[in-house]
């Protein structure tokens, strides 16, 4: 299927497959992939690393704004980076989790965020996952896609997942944890989590990742090639 240069936004409630569907989307029409959360999970990383913020959520956020000018977090060959160093499983884990949503609702924290996101977005032919980027970081994206599906079966999802990795995760740390960012995420006052106005819902509580490709398919081709 031949797709125009477009930039494809997805955004929703956390661990709904967001990162695994654009994965399979950008493989699919040769587009870059971008994983916004892993720019906010690196940054708590660091944050966590130079105490600027502690075991209370508390954030020392003068602290962390002046050490943000000298965090050379990207993308590399493995992942996420923080300079050389490959930082992709870290991020992943429930200690990050934890942390990730208070230090996302710092303006501070997203501007670095989203300076880099744009950046990227200058090339078109991206699919890009996150909360806010059909909201704030790419308002004009040619597709957008909201993601949702059933919490209970989400938690699941995320703890079978981690457990597959190795890393420790009992399905009630997991649900509460994604039930508390999804209300801070939701709920902070720069660039909350919300549905865009065109963007078109996906819930995937039932469906296999085979059916969201169809369901995707059909949309594109409705809207792009005829
Ligand atoms: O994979 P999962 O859905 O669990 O989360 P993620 O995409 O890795 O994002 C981790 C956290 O980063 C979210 O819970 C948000 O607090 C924050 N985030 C955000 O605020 N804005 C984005 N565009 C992406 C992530």
């Amino acid at each position: 299927m031949h797709i125009p240069d477009i930039i494809i936004a997805i955004d929703g409630y956390s661990s709904t497959g967001k990162s695994s569907f654009a994965k399979i989307v950008a493989n699919e029409f040769s587009f870059l992939y971008l994983d916004s959360g892993a720019l906010y999970r690196g940054v708590t990383l660091h944050a966590i690393e130079k105490g600027f913020i502690d075991d209370g959520c508390r954030i020392d956020v003068d602290g962390l704004e002046e050490s943000l000018k000298g965090l050379d977090l990207h993308f590399g060959p493995e992942g996420t980076y923080i300079g050389e160093r490959c930082i992709e499983d870290e991020i992943r884990s429930l200690k990050i989790a934890e942390k990730v949503s208070p230090i996302a609702t710092v303006p501070q924290v997203r501007e670095y965020v989203d300076r880099k996101l744009r950046e990227f977005g200058k090339a078109k032919r991206v699919v890009m996952d996150g909360r806010d980027i059909g909201t704030t970081v790419f308002p004009d994206a040619e597709l957008k896609i909201f993601m949702t599906a059933d919490p209970v079966i989400r938690a699941q999802r995320r703890a079978a997942e981690m457990n597959a990795k190795g890393m420790e995760a009992d399905l009630e740390s997991v649900l509460r944890n994604l039930q508390e960012r999804d209300y801070i995420d939701s709920h902070r006052s720069t660039s909350p989590l919300s549905k865009a106005e065109d963007a078109i819902v996906l819930d995937n509580s039932h469906m296999t990742m085979e059916d969201q490709m169809i369901w995707l398919k059909k949309i594109i081709e409705e809207r792009f090639c005829k």
